[in-house]
């Protein structure tokens, strides 16, 4: 399974902060917005990732990610000249994604907690899931449908009249016939290959799985000044009662033994002294006392 992170856009909805660093640059509480989907795609078990930006933005992520190594794993980096749309990422990433399957996360998209994710990408095996999220704005979204049987039967990008309030939110499983589904997809009436067109085509194929996320867990959109302040006081309320970070990466390698005790510990060592050094060293020590590795939500 490969991973795409879509970090693209202008950002225009944060102007005057997205003047010199890019949306999913932000930071959200304590680390930059990124390295939320990143932790998602990293706690999930994948190890190779592209991360699609525009030329403009592209050397700030290449001078914060690097190609991966120092996280034991690699990262890729494409570019997205237009803004033409979520599902354009599957071309523009074509020759990353080879013949293995994909999962697509968009960069400014914030999870915390459930099973969902963990439990949908052991269970994948082809075409496609998506989830679905219950808010209380469903026309800002892509919104699915369910039957009374909880099937899903309708996939809508932004409705003026949505049919349910359960939103799709931006993590994407497919299998690797999603390339070929995106090289013959006409644009939408705003210009941009829809990724509720692709979804729709699993969903008439009758291989689309839609599960829906459970009551608590938490998907934050951080797009406006106000939506990124209140995630990042989320994220540091979190943190404070919890004592744990959400959205570390270095972590989520850890756990899924990308990286050693030994080289998450010089890794840690390498940083400033700063917070989120110290927690890594907490980790540290946590993980050589209990020899456990934690089944946690990051
Ligand atoms: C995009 C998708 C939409 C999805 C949303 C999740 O919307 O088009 O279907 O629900 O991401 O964040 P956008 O953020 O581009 O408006």
């Amino acid at each position: 399974m490969k991973g795409i992170v879509l970090a693209g856009g202008a950002g225009s909805r944060l102007y005057p902060l997205t003047q010199v660093a890019s949306k999913q640059l932000q930071p959200v509480y304590d680390k930059p917005m990124v390295y939320y989907p990143l932790t998602v795609l990293i706690a999930a078990g994948i190890d190779e990732i592209c991360l699609i930006s525009t030329p403009h933005d592209l050397p700030r992520y290449r001078q914060l990610l690097g190609d991966g190594t120092q996280w034991g794993i690699r990262i890729e980096y494409r570019e997205q000249t237009k803004p033409a749309g979520i599902a354009e990422a599957f071309l523009i990433a074509a020759s990353f994604i080879g013949s293995d399957d994909v999962t697509l996360i968009l960069g400014d998209n914030i999870f915390f907690g459930g099973d969902a994710f963990p439990r949908a990408f052991s269970e994948f095996k082809s075409g496609a899931t998506i989830f679905a999220y219950h808010v209380n704005d469903p026309e800002r979204y892509g919104v699915v449908e369910f039957d009374s049987e909880g099937r899903a039967i309708s996939l809508e990008e932004k409705p003026k009249q949505p049919r349910s309030n359960f939103a799709v939110p931006g993590v994407y499983i497919f299998d690797n016939r999603v390339v070929e589904i995106a090289r013959h997809m006409q644009p939408s009436a705003r210009g941009e290959l829809e990724i509720t067109d692709i979804n729709k085509t699993y969903l008439q194929r009758g291989e689309l799985r839609v599960v829906r996320m459970s009551r608590g867990t938490a998907w934050l959109d951080a797009g406006t000044s106000s939506s990124l302040h209140e995630a990042s006081a989320y994220v540091q309320t979190i943190e404070k009662r919890q004592g744990m970070k959400l959205g570390c990466p270095e972590e989520a390698a850890l756990y899924r033994r990308f990286l050693s005790v030994a080289q998450f510990e010089k890794l840690v060592s390498m940083m400033p002294i700063c917070e989120y050094r110290e927690y890594l060293e907490s980790v540290a020590i946590e993980i050589q006392r209990t020899r456990t590795f934690g089944n946690l939500s990051l």
